[in-house]
């Protein structure tokens, strides 16, 4: 996905040091983040960062109306494990409301969020809000799809810290039906699950990992066990063996090819927030992968001083992202247009972030191959992603439909804002 990443490292990350992940030098990083148009630049830059830095004018990146969300699921889980299990009083609990506030945290492509619900007695319809889609990048509605299911799932995660017990019933009109899946909610009982906790800490981690830092195959097994459907299938690439190079180089070259293609750089700017400002959606610039400071300071330069942000991504993608990965993952479907099926594999996704985030792992979906896969096909012209793609694996019966890499990280991640319930909602 055209999704802005540059390259970080973590001078002021005062997370306990693991092993060191592969150095990304600072003049690197600012040459990655474009901020290095000119020395002079830089160091005015730094100088504004370093000043705002110390006084704490921008200090946090979780504040503004689009945090609201998250605010209110950390206080609803405060409330809950205070009650005890008991009634809080507080508004979340026990209603509608409460499992759509853990849906609104759900990861979704380029942070559109492409959902709206419909309240009625005691049951909540999950829609998709078509006018989100992501356009050329998203021709089939596969990445659309997914992010429904994050959020379907999240809603079932999110369930034991509101008091219910929802029941689940996807695609209830059929595959082909408006309505992505239909909630009925039931009273529930019981503790707050470390799953609906987590749901406050999940976020996209686009900084480098520990490339040294396997992830141990009793992990992977372990996480082999989120699979609950006959329909997606879960297959690791480590990044040092043959394929997971061959899944690497594809992945640089189909963003090389991404960036290159101006209706796919005009569809990926619509949701690009790399302002300062308020934001509801998009992908904002501290969660593109800066250290705090130079956070601050990116936030602080003129948009037209700041460098190519597409060029950006490509070094990120090349020198981070898939330089600094002990492990790549896919999830495959039978096919691309089975609908229910990537509605599972989005479910399936946002459960593995969410135990990759109990367990201390940082994860980001790396899509860029499979787009380039969607767009060639929708232009009905030979594909070299879809060619990669077809090389990665023997598979009889399914296709990729996902991707992404996992490690262990010692970066600061920010969290992305979110719309709120009353824009998302109907009664
Ligand atoms: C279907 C899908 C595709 C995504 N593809 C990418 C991607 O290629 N690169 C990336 O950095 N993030 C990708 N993301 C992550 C989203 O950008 C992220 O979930 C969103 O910005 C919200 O941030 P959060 O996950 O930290 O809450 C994808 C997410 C979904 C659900």
């Amino acid at each position: 996905m055209g999704e802005w990443t540059v390259s970080r490292n973590n001078d002021d990350d005062d997370k306990p040091k693991r092993k060191a992940a592969k150095p990304v030098a600072r003049r690197s990083a600012l040459k990655t983040s474009g901020l290095a148009a000119a020395g002079v630049l830089g160091l005015a830059a730094a100088a504004i960062g370093g000043r705002a830095y110390q006084t704490g004018a921008l200090n946090a990146f979780d504040e503004g109306l689009g945090f609201e969300p998250l605010r209110a699921w950390k206080a609803q889980l405060a409330a809950f494990k205070a009650a005890k299990g008991a009634k809080t009083g507080s508004p979340l609990t026990g209603n509608a409301k409460g499992l759509i506030a853990a849906g609104l945290l759900a990861a979704s492509p380029h942070n559109s969020q492409p959902w709206k619900f419909i309240i009625r007695d005691k049951t909540i319809d999950v829609l998709a809000d078509d006018a989100r889609n992501l356009g050329a990048i998203d021709p089939r509605r596969r990445e659309m799809l997914i992010g429904l299911g994050c959020c379907i799932e999240n809603m079932v995660l999110g369930a034991s810290a509101v008091g219910i017990t929802p029941l689940l019933n996807v695609f209830p009109d059929g595959p082909e039906g408006a309505t992505i899946a239909r909630i009925t909610i039931y009273d529930g009982t019981g503790q707050v699950s470390k799953e609906a906790e987590a749901l406050a800490r999940r976020q996209t981690d686009r900084g480098p990992y520990v490339v040294a830092r396997q992830i141990d195959s009793k992990i992977l097994t372990a996480l082999d066990a989120l699979v609950s459907s006959a329909s997606t299938k879960l297959i690791w690439l480590r990044a040092e063996t043959d394929a997971g190079k061959r899944f690497a180089a594809a992945t640089i070259k189909a963003t090389a090819d991404f960036i290159a293609d101006a209706e796919l750089v005009a569809a990926s700017d619509k949701w690009m927030r790399l302002g300062p400002g308020s934001h509801s959606d998009g992908v904002t610039l501290p969660t593109v992968g800066l250290p705090p400071l130079m956070t601050r300071m990116a936030l602080m330069v003129p948009k037209g001083l700041s460098g190519d942000p597409n060029q950006a991504w490509l070094e990120m993608t090349r020198d981070v992202h898939v330089a600094t990965a002990p492990q790549f993952g896919l999830i495959t479907v039978p096919s691309l247009d089975d609908r229910e099926s990537l509605v599972e594999a989005g479910r399936l996704w946002q459960r593995l972030h969410v135990q990759a985030t109990i367990m201390g792992l940082s994860v980001q979906p790396l899509n860029q191959l499979l787009e380039m896969a969607d767009r060639d096909a929708a232009l009905t012209r030979p594909s070299p992603a879809a060619t990669s793609l077809a090389g990665l694996a023997t598979l009889s019966d399914s296709v990729f439909a996902f991707a992404f890499r996992m490690g262990y990280s010692r970066s600061i991640t920010n969290p992305s804002p979110r719309r709120g319930i009353t824009e998302v909602t109907a009664a």
